[in-house]
Order: C-alpha cells, then sequence, then structure tokens
C-alpha cells in the first residue's frame, strides 16, 4: 500500500504545492492536497498548516509537506503540534540534516526562495533519508518531552 503524505501550502507556495502533488503522484504515493485548491491571495497560511500537522501529530499519517513564502509561519504553527518535527529546508543538505539527525516528519519549503526544482531535489532528499538513530534519538526525545523549554 502506498503512503499517505499530507500536503498542505499558502498562496505563496500554491504553485509549488501542485509540482509538489504532482510529483509525489508520480513517486508512487498517496498526495492528500489540504488545500488550497485555487490560488487565493487573501488566505492564511495557518488554516492550512493545521490539518497537516494534526494528522502527523495523532499519527494519521506518518509525513505531511507544507510550502509557504519563507517557511516559517508553516513551520512555527507545526511545531506547536506533539510529535510534529517540522524542518524548513532550503537545500537538499538540509533536507537530509532534518531526517539523519532531527526526524523531520514534516517537510516545510520556503517557495519564494526556492526554484520549484530545487523543491523537486528537496523533497527528494527528505523522502528518501532515513533516521540515522545512535544519539540523535534521546536528543529528538528530549524535543517531545519538553526538556528542551526553559
Ligand atoms: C504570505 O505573504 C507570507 O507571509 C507567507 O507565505 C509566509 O512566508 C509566512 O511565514
Amino acid at each position: 500500500m502506498s503512503e499517505r503524505i499530507l500536503v498542505g501550502a499558502d498562496h505563496a507556495g500554491f504553485a509549488l504545492k501542485q509540482r509538489l502533488v504532482a510529483e509525489l503522484e508520480r513517486l508512487g504515493y498517496e498526495p492528500v492536497d489540504v488545500g488550497p485548491r485555487a490560488l487565493d491571495p487573501a488566505d492564511d497560511f495557518p488554516d492550512y498548516a493545521k490539518p497537516v500537522a494534526e494528522a502527523v501529530s495523532k499519527g494519521d499519517v506518518a509525513r505531511g509537506v507544507l510550502t509557504c513564502g519563507t517557511g516559517l509561519g508553516m513551520a512555527y504553527v507545526a511545531n506547536r503540534y506533539p510529535r510534529v518535527r517540522a524542518a524548513v529546508a532550503w537545500s537538499p543538505e538540509i533536507a537530509e540534516l532534518a531526517r539523519r539527525h532531527n526526524d523531520a516528519n514534516v517537510l516545510v519549503l520556503p517557495a519564494r526562495f526556492v526554484s520549484e526544482e530545487e523543491g523537486m531535489e528537496i523533497l527528494h532528499k527528505w523522502l528518501d533519508t532515513a533516521f540515522e538513530g545512535g544519539r540523535h534519538v534521546r536528543r529528538v526525545h528530549k524535543i517531545d518531552a519538553g526538556t528542551a523549554r526553559p
């Protein structure tokens, strides 16, 4: 069975999201597009981060992909949900390290700072890289345990 991956964007990430959904389908995944369905310059990124983050947080899906202009707003929202580790990745190297060291389960792409082709390369790297485990396990556990907070 193919893996369901939730995908969301705001207006700044809309065009890239369309490419991401098509690419995930091409690769044999089952992308679930949480919207927007059409370009709406007045839409708000938290409305699309929420369904993706909720589904990952609850364990309904293992992974999600979000995109907005900088990636930052989407990451702020997604990282408020327990067990969500959303990583803004602007290069394949960042995506690789986000998987290997941080076990990032949500990829966030900064649509205004990467080309669509770069976005595809980043997506591929994030999809194909495994968590390294080892010393990184306790660090990831400390995120979810809240021990990194003051
Ligand atoms: C929308 O203009 C922009 O603020 C949004 O896409 C994102 O970059 C927010 O973090």
